[in-house]
């Protein structure tokens, strides 16, 4: 068996990819194989953690009529939701999972305590943080670069609709240049849309390198996790 080159990983997956080729909710046939990948990488004996998105079902941002913040609570209600789907996908494949909320709401799911995650990583089990950091104003990626900070993981990976990071949008500019490997530095200065400058700034300060990918390729998400070049790689320090 190949040896994992990370021990523990945060898989970021992004609302609008469990959406699949629907323009809303949740594609089950999306959340099976994305169950199985992260099966797969659980035999490989690496620590998964993930983190879900919630623009399948609600985009905070879309909402200019909204006060911003009521807009992003309802988008961290969302990605509770989708925790909830992946933990049921899960659990049909026979793999421990447990559910944390950054916002209490005991009788759905535990509360986040980073402990109590490190723990249950250690006992194999697969952790699903939900409700984003639990404040407005933070996107899931900053969730997602928080959590890999506190859990201390190796790296994060970026699962998302385009399958890397590009010098201008693929989806508008039939010319954009993929990049192979990148710092967070350019992140920011060049101003690409990967994760906002929230999620960069404490990525590049924790030095915890992403690899960003698109989830549509099955088989992505193992490689990732098993450090084989795809996507972008973005360096941590
Ligand atoms: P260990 O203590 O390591 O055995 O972990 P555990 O998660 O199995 O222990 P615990 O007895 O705390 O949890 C049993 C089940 O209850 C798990 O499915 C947890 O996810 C769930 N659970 C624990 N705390 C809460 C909570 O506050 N709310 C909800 N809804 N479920 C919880």
């Amino acid at each position: 068996m190949q040896e994992p080159k990370y021990k523990r990983v945060v898989l970021k997956i992004s609302g609008e990819a469990l959406a699949g080729e629907k323009e809303f909710g949740i594609d089950q046939d999306v959340i099976n194989s994305i169950a199985d990948e992260i099966k797969e990488i659980r035999e490989c004996g690496i620590d998964v953690a993930v983190v879900v998105g919630g623009g399948n079902i609600w985009r905070g941002r879309n909402s200019p009529q909204m006060d911003r913040a009521t807009a992003d609570y309802m988008g961290m209600l969302a990605t509770v939701i989708n925790a909830l789907a992946l933990q049921d996908a899960l659990e049909k494949r026979n793999i421990e999972t447990r559910v944390q909320t950054a916002i209490e709401m005991k009788e759905i799911a535990e509360p986040y305590i980073r402990r109590r995650a490190m723990r249950h990583l250690e006992k194999g089990r697969v952790v699903i943080f939900a409700a984003g950091t639990g404040n407005p104003f933070f996107s899931t990626d900053t969730a997602a670069a928080l959590r890999a900070a506190e859990i201390e993981a190796d790296v994060i990976l970026l699962a998302k609709k385009v399958d890397g990071v590009y010098d201008s949008d693929p989806m508008k500019n039939p010319n954009a240049q993929k990049f192979d490997s990148l710092e967070y530095i350019d992140i920011l200065n060049r101003g690409l849309g990967v994760m906002d400058s929230t999620a960069t700034s404490l990525c590049m300060d924790n030095k915890i390198p992403i690899i960003v990918f698109g989830i549509n390729k099955a088989g992505n998400i193992k490689k990732a996790a098993l450090g084989e070049n795809i996507g972008t790689f973005v360096k941590g320090g």
